[in-house]
């Protein structure tokens, strides 16, 4: 007998799903039977995701959602409630990236990019937690990224704040297991999406980028829609407060 993922009956919460690994894990999620409910700080793309997903047939809605805001988390969180009654799956995605050497960072540089990427993962973890707790079921996927295992230049507040990201995944697994919860992270190595775009082109292109990746490819979305879909599943039970890296061999660290 094939094994299935069937996600039917679960409700999940995808941040900065508007466009990217979000928008791809949404449709996944959806394609595996969860009603989605899409978040983003630009409410037409997140409407929009919402739209190809019904327009195939899956369940979702598109709402705009600043997760650096605890409202807006606290929000969000009530919104996929009503409409869902329960909250499954959360995948904390929505990030931001400044490229620049450190030493030419402002304070507002990082400030930025810390309380997107790293507040605006536990604003909505904290969000969630209840109506998990509740449920004693749930499953927290957390986007961090190769360079907050391994540090990156040109990315140094991001590394930092995906470390940050990857500690916050340890701990808080080791916290809310006892309620059949799970957290673990997934951390992707260059991947062709909208927001990568200039750093691909910044650092000599695709071909010249891949030449460090055994695989010798940079990731497209749907490779790293995978990991978290499973993550997502049934088939991850067993497995918490752990990070796994899907960048086609970049980076091998435990
Ligand atoms: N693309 C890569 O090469 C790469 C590599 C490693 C890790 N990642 C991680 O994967 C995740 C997705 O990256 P991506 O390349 O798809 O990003 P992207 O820039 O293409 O898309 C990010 C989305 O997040 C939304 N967003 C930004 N700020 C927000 C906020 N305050 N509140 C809500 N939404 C907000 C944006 O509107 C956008 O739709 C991020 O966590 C990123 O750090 C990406």
């Amino acid at each position: 007998m094939p094994i299935e993922i069937d996600l039917s009956g679960r409700s999940a919460i995808v941040t900065g799903a508007g466009r990217g690994i979000g928008c791809e894990t949404a449709q996944l999620l959806a394609r595996a039977g969860a009603r989605v409910m899409i978040a983003d700080i630009d409410e037409a793309s997140a409407r929009a995701a919402a739209e190809q997903i019904r327009a195939l047939g899956g369940q979702a809605l598109g709402v705009r959602t600043d997760v650096t805001n605890p409202d807006d988390a606290r929000a969000l969180a009530q919104a996929t409630l009503d409409a869902f009654g329960r909250i499954d799956i959360l995948v904390n995605n929505a990030a931001r990236w400044t490229t620049k050497l450190f030493k030419d960072m402002t304070p507002q540089d990082y400030d930025a990019d810390i309380r997107v990427t790293l507040y605006g993962t536990l604003n909505v973890s904290r969000a969630v937690l209840d109506a998990m707790m509740e449920q004693k079921a749930g499953r927290i996927v957390n986007l961090i990224s190769d360079a907050g295992r391994i540090g990156e230049p040109y990315l140094t507040v991001y590394s930092a704040a995906k470390g940050g990201v990857a500690a916050f995944t340890k701990a808080l697994a080791k916290e809310v297991g006892r309620y059949n919860i799970t957290v673990n992270g997934i951390a992707p190595g260059i991947t062709h999406t909208p927001g990568a775009q200039e750093f691909i082109q910044g650092a000599g292109g695709e071909e010249k980028l891949a030449k460090a990746y055994p695989l010798r490819r940079l990731a497209q979305p749907t490779d790293i829609a995978n990991a978290i879909l499973f993550l997502a599943s049934d088939l991850s039970a067993y497995m918490t407060g752990q990070i796994f890296s899907v960048s086609g061999g970049y980076s091998t660290v435990g």
